[in-house]
């Protein structure tokens, strides 16, 4: 009996890092490689990013050289308690992410750039964003 108390307190062990690590990955292609906090993130007055809003959506401090069709001046919030996480589910977003085009058939206006992720990077990231209120 302790020996199966022990097995099961080793599964649940081993199940917990598994959901955080997936969201650390997650962090690190959001923070790291696709930058996405560039355009999602509002700056303070100084310039740099408002951590206190971290991803929260933002108006864009940058503009074209000249006209580009469509484009747009703000950003989502990209946090499980943002419109887009109800609108789409997670599994919108990651289908997003993976392919570019959205639930309603379409891609992101400019200067959302189009990812082609892999589905473990997508799922990693909605993970990150799941644990962002
Ligand atoms: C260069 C600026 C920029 C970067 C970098 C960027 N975004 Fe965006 N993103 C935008 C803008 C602007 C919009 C609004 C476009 C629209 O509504 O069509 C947007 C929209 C979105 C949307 C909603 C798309 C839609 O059709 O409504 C999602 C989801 C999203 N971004 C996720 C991300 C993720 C995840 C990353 C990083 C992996 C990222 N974005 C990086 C600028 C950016």
């Amino acid at each position: 009996m302790v020996k199966l108390l022990g097995l099961l307190c080793a599964t649940a062990l081993v199940g917990l890092p598994q959901d955080s690590d997936l969201a650390a990955r997650g962090k690190y292609l959001v923070e790291e490689a696709c930058r996405c906090q560039e355009c999602h993130t509002p700056k303070t007055e100084t310039g740099e990013l408002d951590t206190s809003k971290w991803l929260k959506g933002a108006t864009l401090d940058f503009q074209p050289m000249h006209e580009v069709k469509g484009w747009h001046k703000t950003s989502p919030d990209l946090t499980s308690a943002g419109r887009l996480f109800a609108r789409w589910g997670e599994a919108g977003i990651e289908k997003f992410l993976e392919t570019g085009v959205g639930p309603s058939g379409h891609a992101a206006d400019p200067p959302m750039p189009a990812y082609k992720l892999h589905a473990d990077d997508a799922k990693a990231i909605v993970a990150y964003f799941k644990s962002l209120k």
